[in-house]
């Protein structure tokens, strides 16, 4: 999951981190929640709300809406989700989890009860919502965007393809705090696949729901109907949904686009080169279309990851040798001299060996097993746009 910010015209693309992000989740140890409440929130049952608390009942840390936790599960998984309960309550954190066919992290959480424990994360936010009082936002009253600059948006056009309305929700409840002028399309295969169609009602016109079964694939228009300065669009939901915004809007000035990714997004300029797994473990071509850590995720499943971003440091190791092409937003100078790689991101020149140090990470043993690599969304995406039925890394 990262926010990318995308404003007209010239189609820039700036991945942000928000400057309150901490460093990367593994150099500290997650904080221990129990789970005081399960719901099923979609008619279909594979949507299951699920409310965290403190084990002694004491505060937990503030959120602002779009935020999320990583989530460390009983068997040691880490995943991601959007906190989707109310930012004002300081006892609570809710996330909602659609269950996906052989999606281990997702069936574990489907699997928690109350009274169970998960470790955490943060709050962090890479999605925030520029609205003056949320997220990176300035003085009362004046709009800023990441990094601090004043926003023009005067209009917010929410997007959210299925379980993509999770960090929605807290975006909606503050605009509507704040008298913003919003509105909501949430789209998906077929109703019954929508979570919090029950919660979202309460807004009335402002929410637009579609659903390819009665209405057919949702075009361009009818996710942003009017493109036009001062519209600041937030999106969040599968790739296919997030090309068709970011096309209407990429080259009209004075729009903002906002997003918040369920899938890696895809490798650029990638070329082919080798991965050495210990001084003398075993060797590893890394194709110009695949990452590192789908390479190795084949060979061992318990290769560690979170958002498959070069965000969440999940997925660091230590180069032994050879000349790494960074391309993560966490790792700093000193990180990146002493040899730390993220390897979902991060590549190498072609004809290059990086030998990665094996205590660092998880083992990759030979002879290999091969499991399928998750990235179910790519997969599942065909040429025109689907949505809904998704969940960010199952
Ligand atoms: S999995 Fe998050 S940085 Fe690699």
């Amino acid at each position: 999951m990262v926010a990318d910010r995308l404003i007209g015209p010239g189609a820039r693309v700036l991945a942000w981190l928000s400057p309150d992000a901490p460093a990367p989740p593994r150099a500290t140890l997650p904080r221990e929640l129990t789970l005081v409440d399960r719901e099923v929130v979609a008619a279909d049952e594979e949507v299951v709300s699920l409310v965290f608390a403190h084990p002694r009942g004491a505060a937990l840390r503030a959120w602002s809406p779009g935020a999320h936790l990583d989530v460390v599960l009983p068997s040691g998984r880490m995943r991601q989700y959007s906190l989707c309960g109310d930012p004002d309550d300081p006892f609570h954190y809710r996330i909602a989890v659609r269950r996906i066919p052989n999606g281990s992290g997702s069936i574990e959480l489907h699997g928690l009860r109350p009274g169970a424990r998960v470790g955490i994360h943060g709050p962090r936010n890479a999605f925030p919502l520029t609205l003056a009082g949320h997220g990176s936002s300035g003085p009362p009253g004046v709009s800023l965007s990441p990094g601090g600059l004043p926003t023009p948006a005067r209009r917010i056009r929410f997007i959210a393809g299925g379980i993509g309305i999770t960090p929605m929700l807290g975006m909606m409840r503050a605009a509507d705090r704040a008298g913003a002028d919003w509105s909501l399309v949430y789209t998906g295969r077929h109703r019954d696949a929508l979570p919090f169609l029950d919660e979202i009602a309460c807004y009335g016109g402002r929410v637009t729901v579609r659903t390819d079964d009665e209405d057919g694939l949702p075009t361009a228009e009818a996710l942003v109907p009017t493109v036009e300065p001062g519209l600041a669009v937030y999106v969040c939901g599968p790739p296919g949904l997030l090309d068709v915004v970011a096309a209407r809007v990429a080259h009209a000035p004075g729009v903002e686009l906002h997003h918040e990714r369920f899938a890696p997004p895809p490798i650029v300029d990638g070329r082919p080169f080798t991965v050495q797994w210990g001084r003398r473990g075993r060797v590893f071509e890394i194709p110009a279309d695949r990452t590192v850590l789908a390479v190795l995720a084949e060979a061992d499943p318990a290769v560690p990851y979170s958002c498959r971003q070069g965000f969440c440091g999940t997925c660091k190791v230590r180069v032994l040798a050879g000349n790494v092409e960074h391309r993560d937003t966490v790792l700093n100078a000193a990180q990146r001299a002493q040899g730390d790689m993220l390897i979902c991101v991060s590549r190498a020149r072609p004809g290059e060996t990086l030998v990665l140090d094996a205590n660092t990470g998880a083992a990759v043993t030979d002879p290999p097993h091969r499991t399928r690599y998750r990235v179910r969304l790519a997969r599942a995406m065909p040429k025109r746009i689907r949505l809904g039925g998704v969940n960010r890394v199952p």
